[in-house]
């Protein structure tokens, strides 16, 4: 790591990348119009002046511009990876030369690098953190606790980072406010259906070039994500099997056209298995050895923990070979298994994650929730916020406008009609 007094703190792969990094981050600006009506408007009022953000987030082209905002509005902003493989070194670089923000990350790098970055972001002592899965505000409250006074609050991008806040509030270990930018509508409705359900294709193909059409696609999970992998993978001309635990979701993916079997039967069913559930171990030995040869895995949810990759490893008995950039096989005894990225997140660990239009909408919740977290700190109590309303209803008014498109306005007639009670058949 190298500081000095003009280039931020960084450990980056290579900042010679930075002219590549900033035509791309330039790039996906284009498909960015709210964040950038928001960087405009920041720049004005200036409503994070003199806040320390620690921001623990994918660093891609998107999480680029999103830092660029935090910056225009006045916050001093330190940025680490929010998973070793989905970093772009490129944009890493641009970050730290052309944008002047401190990055911590590198593509590939081990847990301990992570975790030293991880605490090279704490050690900058944020007064909000941003995190993408909850590593942040777990490091603050399980190795640094005096930190925790600092902290006016913090914001969480996703579904499994949601899950352990809301458990960390029931047993009244969280230690300051969380907006949960993931139950924003813009954010769910948008970013973990439409984004993951294109992108998670898109790293699927990047790494395998296999032909969707007519191939037996599993997907486990029928949450947002799931649903959106659903869809895209049936566009393409797949049939189709969807594994659920939730009855609800088993009978709106059976409703939407799909077969829902077990783990078991999908197992034998499949060629191409998308885990999307938050959960651990969905896919695990029973499984691998009932798969047919050639078989391909990928995940799309949170952790690496969807696919039991210790006893994948255990049957291939050291059999593992790299078949691909991003490709692994394991031959467990005759027949071959493959997987994709690691068993990591395969829309960023083989693609480029979210298309920016849709990152568009959740990183301008992650501002304007930074925003609204620097006025109202004081109010809010240690406990999990969903995105106010008001924020919700300007980020979906805002690209509706950015993309020309305008609303129906209620005449005055029906407003009084659907806000009364007097009114029968
Ligand atoms: N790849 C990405 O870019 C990206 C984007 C958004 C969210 N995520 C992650 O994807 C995961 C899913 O997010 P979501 O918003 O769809 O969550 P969700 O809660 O809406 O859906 C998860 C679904 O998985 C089901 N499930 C749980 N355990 C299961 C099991 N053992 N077998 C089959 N189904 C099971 C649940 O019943 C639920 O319907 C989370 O880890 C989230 O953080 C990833």
């Amino acid at each position: 790591m190298t500081e000095t007094a003009t280039t931020p703190g960084h450990d980056v792969a290579d900042l010679g990348l930075a002219a590549e990094g900033v035509r791309r981050i330039e790039w996906a600006e284009r498909e960015m119009p709210v964040l950038r009506l928001i960087r405009e408007r920041f720049e004005r009022d200036r409503p994070l002046d003199g806040i320390r953000i620690g921001a623990c987030l994918h660093v891609t082209t998107e999480t680029a511009n999103l830092m660029r905002t935090l910056k225009a509005g006045g916050a001093d902003v330190v940025l680490a990876a929010s998973n070793p493989l989905s970093t772009k070194d490129d944009v890493a670089a641009a970050l730290v030369r052309e944008y002047g923000i401190d990055v911590y990350a590198r593509r590939g790098e081990d847990r301990d690098t992570y975790y030293r970055h991880l605490n090279a972001v704490a050690d900058r002592h944020p007064n909000i953190t941003m995190d993408d899965g909850c590593d942040l505000v777990s490091l603050l409250h399980s190795e640094r606790p005096g930190q925790i006074g600092e902290v006016m609050a913090g914001t969480e991008e996703t579904t499994t980072g949601v899950i352990r806040l809301k458990a960390m509030a029931a047993d009244g270990a969280l230690g300051f406010p969380v907006v949960a930018v993931n139950e924003a509508q813009t954010k769910h409705l948008f970013d973990n259906r439409y984004g993951t359900g294109q992108s998670t294709l898109d790293g699927i193909l990047r790494a395998t070039n296999i032909l969707i059409a007519g191939r037996r696609v599993v997907v486990a999970g029928y949450g947002w994500v799931g649903r959106g992998i659903a869809a895209r993978m049936s566009g393409h001309g797949a049939h189709v099997a969807v594994v659920e635990v939730d009855p609800v979701r088993a009978l709106e993916a059976l409703m939407d056209g799909f077969v829902v079997m077990t783990h078991t039967d999908a197992a034998r069913w499949g060629d191409l298995f998308v885990t999307a559930t938050g959960n651990l171990n969905v896919f695990r030995r029973e499984h691998f050895e009932a798969m047919r040869d050639g078989a391909i895995m990928a995940n799309s949810g949170h952790f690496d923990a969807e696919l039991d990759l210790t006893a994948l490893r255990a049957l291939a008995e050291g059999h593992v070979r790299d078949v691909r950039e991003n490709v692994q096989e394991f031959d467990i005894g005759g027949k071959r298994l493959n997987l994709i990225a690691e068993g990591r997140l395969v829309n960023l660990g083989a693609a480029e994650g979210h298309p920016a239009a849709v990152m568009d909408m959740s990183f301008a919740n992650q501002a304007l929730s930074a925003e609204y977290v620097a006025a109202h700190h004081a109010e809010l109590e240690p406990k999990v916020y969903v995105v106010p309303e008001a924020i919700d209803a300007e980020v979906a008014r805002l690209k509706l406008a950015a993309l020309g498109i305008e609303l129906e306005p209620m005449t005055a007639e029906q407003a009084a009609y659907v806000t009364s009670w007097q009114h029968g058949t």
